[in-house]
């Protein structure tokens, strides 16, 4: 789709690759609508509208919508990006942690999903992309809770994919390597570094996917550093 003057919603915009899409998004003429417990400092252009919003909770994310959808009648654009992930043996892991990574990475999706489909399908137009990861494609020692939740996500994914193609509904998934966000503040074990993608890298591949032509839409999109270790001596 044409990017300008499209009402797109993104969570998680404080940081990261969140932050870096709001940016992309401003770039191309699109009116951005952040949704997160932080707002961006740095960002200060008239077309970025910051709304308070948990993602954990429901009613949070219901008030949101309700202000956006104050300001305007469509939405053409939901990114889901909030997300979070902590690390350790499957037994160490404390519950809390457990379902706070499961409130944020999959039914703050969910919440957030159920605001734009009806209104998607009546226009018969619209993108979902969420943000899962490379985590959702193979289970990782000390990951256990955090690739649960990304594979939920894929699941997710891919049924509404084919729940709503036919309302003219374009749903992806994207499935990145490790980026340098962060996002590694829980995992004492792994320090970000310039091998890793940058998060403008992966928010470049979402709005490739939001530009591709009407009639077709990229499903699935797996992202790794090409040279993650560094290049050969
Ligand atoms: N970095 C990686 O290696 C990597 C790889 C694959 C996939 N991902 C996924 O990419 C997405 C973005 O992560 P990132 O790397 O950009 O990490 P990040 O720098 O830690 O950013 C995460 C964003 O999510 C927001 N968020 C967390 N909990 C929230 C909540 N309850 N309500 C609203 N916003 C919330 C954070 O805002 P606050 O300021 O409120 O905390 C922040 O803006 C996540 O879904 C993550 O799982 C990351």
């Amino acid at each position: 789709m044409e990017l300008k003057n499209k009402h797109a919603v993104i969570t998680g915009v404080s940081k990261g690759i969140g932050l870096a899409l709001c940016k992309q998004l401003l770039d191309k003429g699109a009116i951005v609508f952040g949704l997160g417990r932080n707002c961006p400092a740095e960002i200060a252009n008239p077309n970025f509208h910051f709304i308070l919003c948990d993602i954990q909770m429901s009613e949070s994310v219901q008030t949101a919508f309700t202000k956006i959808y104050q300001q305007v009648s469509e939405i053409h654009i939901l990114v889901n990006n909030a997300g979070l992930g902590y690390f350790g043996n499957i037994e160490d892991l404390p519950e809390e942690q457990w379902h706070e990574m499961f409130n944020t990475n999959i039914h703050g999706m969910f919440y957030c999903i159920k605001q734009v489909l009806p209104q998607m399908k009546k226009s018969e137009f619209g993108h979902i992309i969420n943000i899962a990861s490379t985590a959702a494609l193979e289970g990782m020692a000390q990951v256990s809770g955090y690739c649960a939740t990304k594979w939920a996500v894929k699941g997710l994914s891919e049924s509404i994919f084919r729940e709503v193609r036919d309302f003219g509904i374009k749903v992806t998934c994207i499935y990145p390597g490790s980026t340098k966000t962060d996002f590694f503040r829980n995992s004492p074990g792994i320090k970000p570094h310039d091998y890793m993608l940058m998060p403008e890298d992966v928010a470049s591949m979402m709005v490739q996917s939001l530009e591709m032509p009407n009639n077709f839409h990229s499903v699935n999109l797996e992202i790794r550093p090409l040279q993650p270790r560094g290049p050969k001596k």
